[in-house]
């Protein structure tokens, strides 16, 4: 038995702060309606913690018909308009449960706070929840070129808060983000669909398990 003391919480950001999740799917979904192609909620939560361009190409296995690159740029511009125009309406209460609460908490106990997002709206986000200055570091879709599972973001976003990797706790709703932060040598803590995830640490239902994980320490096997 060792024990890791935790200095640092990396909070994802779509699903995790802020119900975005929502509005990528209904994206998506106007994208699959407009060409036929098969679109529901389970292929959906592939497209967790997956970059843009990657989750087009999730999508795209159900086509009927092969795209060309011009063709796919189009879509991609597409769905992130509508998907932008609904991030227009996103407000400070639009921020999930508990958030602001678990927040207080931590810099109470002087725990530094991150976003590691895949997201390249990560700084649009941020400024309408008006959480633009809250974290100590921001990593995002704009820094790397390999998106989750691939642990480039989680670990970037560890160097930018001067830590270890092994002194981050990691918070996912997506599977794939589960596995980067593992593949990165983190604690890793699930809610939402990153619950099905077997290689989580911690499966949490509210954000302010969060706290109890993190303050004064935890035991690792
Ligand atoms: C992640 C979402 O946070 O960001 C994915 O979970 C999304 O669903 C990815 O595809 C990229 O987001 P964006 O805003 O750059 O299209
Ligand atoms: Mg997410």
């Amino acid at each position: 038995m060792t024990m890791t003391t935790i200095k640092g919480v990396i909070f994802d950001l779509d699903g995790v702060i802020v119900s975005t999740d929502e509005f990528h799917y209904k994206a998506w979904k106007k994208l699959a309606d407009r060409e036929n192609i098969p679109f529901d909620k389970t292929i959906n939560n592939r497209l967790r913690g997956v970059s843009r361009a990657e989750s087009l190409e999730i999508i795209l296995e159900k086509a009927k018909k092969e795209y060309t690159d011009s063709q796919k740029q189009e879509m991609l511009e597409f769905k992130n308009d509508i998907y932008k125009e609904s991030l227009s309406e996103l407000k400070r209460y639009d921020i999930l449960d508990n958030f602001n609460e678990l927040y207080e908490q931590l810099k109470e106990n002087n725990i530094k706070m991150a976003i590691g997002s895949s997201s390249k709206n990560t700084k649009r986000i941020l400024k309408q929840i008006e959480l633009s200055d809250a974290f100590d570091a921001i990593a995002d879709g704009t820094d790397i070129t390999r998106s989750k599972p691939d642990p480039e973001v989680f670990l970037i976003a560890a160097k930018r808060l001067g830590l270890n990797p092994e002194e981050c706790v990691v918070i996912e709703d997506a599977i794939a983000g589960i596995e980067a932060a593992k593949a990165g040598q983190m604690t890793a803590i699930a809610i939402n669909d990153a619950k099905n995830c077997d290689k989580a640490d911690y499966r949490i239902d509210n954000l302010l398990e969060i706290a109890d994980i993190v303050i004064g320490g935890y035991n690792e096997e």
